[in-house]
């Protein structure tokens, strides 16, 4: 299988940007990360965006950010951790989940992180969040690399997988 474009799916805080941002250096791909894309395309936060236009509407940018990413090739795509939950993703990309423990994430995000996420203010529904999404990042990926371990460790085994791949 060629894929176009690799996805990298898990819950937030999961180290998704981290492991894209290696990966494009190494691969010399394109990093896109599509909160960041929809923030600057809305030219507000994702807080605000829950605040003033609800998280429906959030959901229906993120559906139309992947298409637009997935129309075109050879990039490394950082996904927000609802989006395959709520999305369809292209299934030319090579999915990759990055499978954090919840309480592995909670320790090593920094408070800061933590406040631009709207659905990690409350712990327990984060918690029943994460139960409730974890099959789901399972079903999709086409490789799940265990994110519970040193950040750096990780990222190269996710990166020696990726390299045995052919992406466009
Ligand atoms: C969300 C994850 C966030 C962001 C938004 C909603 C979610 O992205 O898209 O706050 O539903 O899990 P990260 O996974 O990058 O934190």
């Amino acid at each position: 299988m060629v894929y176009e474009n690799i996805v990298l799916i898990g819950f937030m805080g999961s180290g998704k940007t981290s492991v894209g941002k290696v990966l494009s250096r190494h691969m010399f791909k394109d990093f896109v990360d599509v909160d960041s894309i929809i923030e600057e395309e809305q030219n507000c936060s994702i807080t605000e965006i829950f605040e003033t236009k609800g998280e429906e509407y959030f959901r229906t940018l993120e559906q139309k950010c992947i298409n637009e990413l997935t129309q075109q090739k050879g990039r490394i795509i950082a996904t927000g951790g609802g989006l395959p939950i709520f999305s369809k993703i292209s299934e030319k990309s090579l999915i990759v989940f990055i499978d954090a423990d919840f309480d592995v994430i909670l320790k090593r995000l920094p408070a800061k992180e933590r406040a631009k996420r709207p659905l990690l203010e409350d712990e327990l529904k984060a918690r029943a969040l994460f139960d409730e999404r974890i099959d789901t990042y399972k079903e999709l990926a086409n490789f799940r690399v265990d994110a519970n371990q040193h950040i750096p460790t990780f990222i190269h085994v996710v990166l020696d997988h990726v390299l045995d791949q052919r992406i466009l």
